[in-house]
């Protein structure tokens, strides 16, 4: 039965070179796995984390001033190339170690949730199949109007271009600051912290809710909850194991100490 008190037990504070041997074990048992991913998972992919100091043109703008509906509709053609530029940047990305201890995690549990605030698509890049992407995709675009998806749409100078269907702007289809999550994604992401025997969040500041009580409520189903994190965030002192580093280190030593050494990877 797992245990129904919250926060049930002393976090195991570790450093990068050592798992716990508790935790490999609870590994091994684990029928249902979730883990919420945040930028952090990327940052070894040169993808810089939200909360990260921009570059060049973009170093005088606050990402927390760009990703909102009021910026769109104060000035779309910044906002379009902003998302333009990030596009261009997780192009050149590869998914890291980390990514792929994911996919390699996902191969041994019956019931494999990965839920990601990330709009990079490293996941789906990396091999992930079950994705939950609650803050939408930075390769995908909606008409600002209808808010409906648009595949595609005929080429023309306009930045950003026009919905083929009404003639609106285009933008992308990401969750920006004071919008809903999408629903049927985060209903998805809730089962499966509440019914999760281990829940990982991984490379998060775990700050931005409704993400942010995906551990906390997996906690209170009564899982074992496991941060992977150089830094630590509010949620470090509820969790039962803290493991203090980056993640494209301790996923694949995670992985490789419960289940063995792990296919190489052809990306
Ligand atoms: P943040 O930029 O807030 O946090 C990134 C976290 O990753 C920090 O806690 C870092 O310490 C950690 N980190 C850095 N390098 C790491 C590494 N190599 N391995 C593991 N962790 C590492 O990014 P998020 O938590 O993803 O939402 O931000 C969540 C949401 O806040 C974003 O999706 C965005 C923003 O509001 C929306 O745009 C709606």
């Amino acid at each position: 039965m797992p245990n129904k008190v919250f926060h049930p037990e002393i976090p195991t504070v570790m450093s990068e070179l050592s798992i716990p041997g508790e935790l490999i074990t609870r590994l091994r048992a684990a029928q249902r796995i979730a883990v919420l991913t945040g930028a952090g998972i990327s940052a070894e992919s040169g993808v810089p984390t939200f909360r990260e100091a921009q570059t060049g043109l973009w170093a005088r703008y606050n990402p927390e001033e760009l990703a909102t509906p009021e910026a769109f509709q104060h000035d779309p053609k910044l906002v379009w190339e902003w998302y333009a530029w990030r596009q261009d940047r997780v192009r050149q990305a590869e998914p890291n170690a980390g990514h792929l201890a994911l996919v390699d995690m996902e191969r041994h549990i019956a019931e494999f949730t990965l839920i990601t605030q990330n709009v990079d698509g490293l996941h789906r890049r990396a091999g992930s199949h079950q994705v939950l992407e609650l803050h939408g995709n930075l390769f995908r675009a909606k008409c600002f109007n209808e808010d409906r998806p648009v595949e595609s749409w005929p080429d023309s100078d306009d930045i950003p271009p026009r919905c083929p269907r009404c003639g609106g702007l285009l933008r992308p289809d990401v969750v920006w600051f004071g919008e809903s999550l999408p629903e049927a994604a985060l209903r998805a992401a809730e089962q499966a912290a509440a019914h999760a025997d281990l829940f990982f969040s991984i490379g998060t500041s775990a700050l931005v809710y409704p993400a942010a009580n995906l551990p906390l409520a997996a906690l209170k189903a009564g899982a074992t909850v496991v941060e992977i994190n150089p830094q630590p965030t509010p949620l470090s002192s509820y969790v039962t194991f803290s493991l203090n580093g980056a993640s494209g280190v301790i996923l694949p030593m995670l992985v490789a100490q419960t289940w063995g050494k792990q296919r190489i990877h052809n990306l």
